[in-house]
């Protein structure tokens, strides 16, 4: 993928969803619906770590990385204030969004930091974001049965973030961030990640009523641990982060490029395209 396009997505959001839209399976669906709860939040700090990378190169190499970071922007902000639509809808199911609070806390930790560590952080989470969207988008039992509108809008997400997956991967590198804390951070993320997903996934089962039935839990370990489960798909490409010699476009793109082009009736770009990975090996 050589341009990021931001692209205004054309669903109707203004229907409220099914308790259970994704295929009537109240487990995937309190999953999808714990990770939408942190993006508003989360990619609002992916933006703000990346605005204050670029600020912090010198001069030359910032006008190298503009044009990609303002795409990044772009998406991202397209991504929160969309999925911040959709979270509104689970506040009026009864939902209660946890994991942002506590991501806010965190963030709140890194005020003065230096730089590098929220553009470390934002690489490693992006790493985990493009692993989880090559899944969605090679894997069609995660979204299976999902209200089509849904499954839009995750494989419009998944297929972006696979298009910026590079960007503050090579923010970092080019703001002089060492391999150390590049899988410190990596793990720390993970840690984060896994523990905040399965905490909410949890707490939404429980104000949907579906936490003591036990087709739940069937199906939840099906879906984590199964045969075609997150754990076995993503164990590793997630194991490939800690390569010296790892590069996210490493990653097949693929299937996000093909979805994009037979899916172009249901978004709009908006504004010009900006080249992809400033810093990427040619
Ligand atoms: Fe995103
Ligand atoms: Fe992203």
């Amino acid at each position: 993928m050589s341009n990021l396009v931001v692209r205004r997505l054309l669903i109707d959001l203004d229907t409220p969803p099914a308790r259970h839209w994704c295929g009537g399976d109240a487990f995937r669906t309190a999953w999808f619906n714990a990770l939408s709860m942190s993006f508003p939040s989360g990619e609002q700090f992916f933006i703000d770590a990346v605005r204050a990378g670029v600020q912090a190169l010198p001069e030359a190499e910032r006008v190298r990385f503009e044009p990609a970071v303002k795409g990044f922007i772009g998406q991202e902000a397209t991504h929160r204030r969309i999925h911040a639509l959709f979270n509104a809808h689970l506040t009026t199911q009864g939902l209660v969004n946890r994991w942002e609070a506590r991501a806010l806390r965190r963030i709140q930790a890194l005020q003065g930091a230096d730089p590098r560590i929220a553009v470390g952080a934002t690489a490693a989470t992006e790493h985990l974001t493009a692993i989880l969207a090559e899944h969605l988008l090679r894997d069609t039992t995660s979204l299976q049965g999902a209200e089509p509108r849904l499954a839009t809008l995750w494989l419009w997400h998944a297929s972006e973030e696979t298009g910026h997956r590079a960007t503050a991967f090579d923010l970092y590198r080019a703001m002089g961030g060492n391999e150390e804390w590049r899988l410190r951070l990596f793990r720390l993320v993970t840690w984060h990640f896994v523990t905040d997903s399965l905490r909410q996934t949890v707490n939404n089962l429980w104000h949907d009523g579906s936490f003591w039935r036990a087709g739940t839990w069937v199906a939840g370990w099906r879906f984590l641990f199964g045969r075609h489960g997150l754990v076995r798909a993503l164990a590793g490409p997630w194991r490939r982060y800690r390569s010296a010699d790892f590069h996210p476009l490493q990653q097949d793109e693929s299937r996000a490029v093909s979805w994009l082009r037979d899916n172009a009736t249901l978004f709009e770009p908006v504004g010009r395209p900006a080249p992809a990975a400033a810093g990427a090996p040619t």
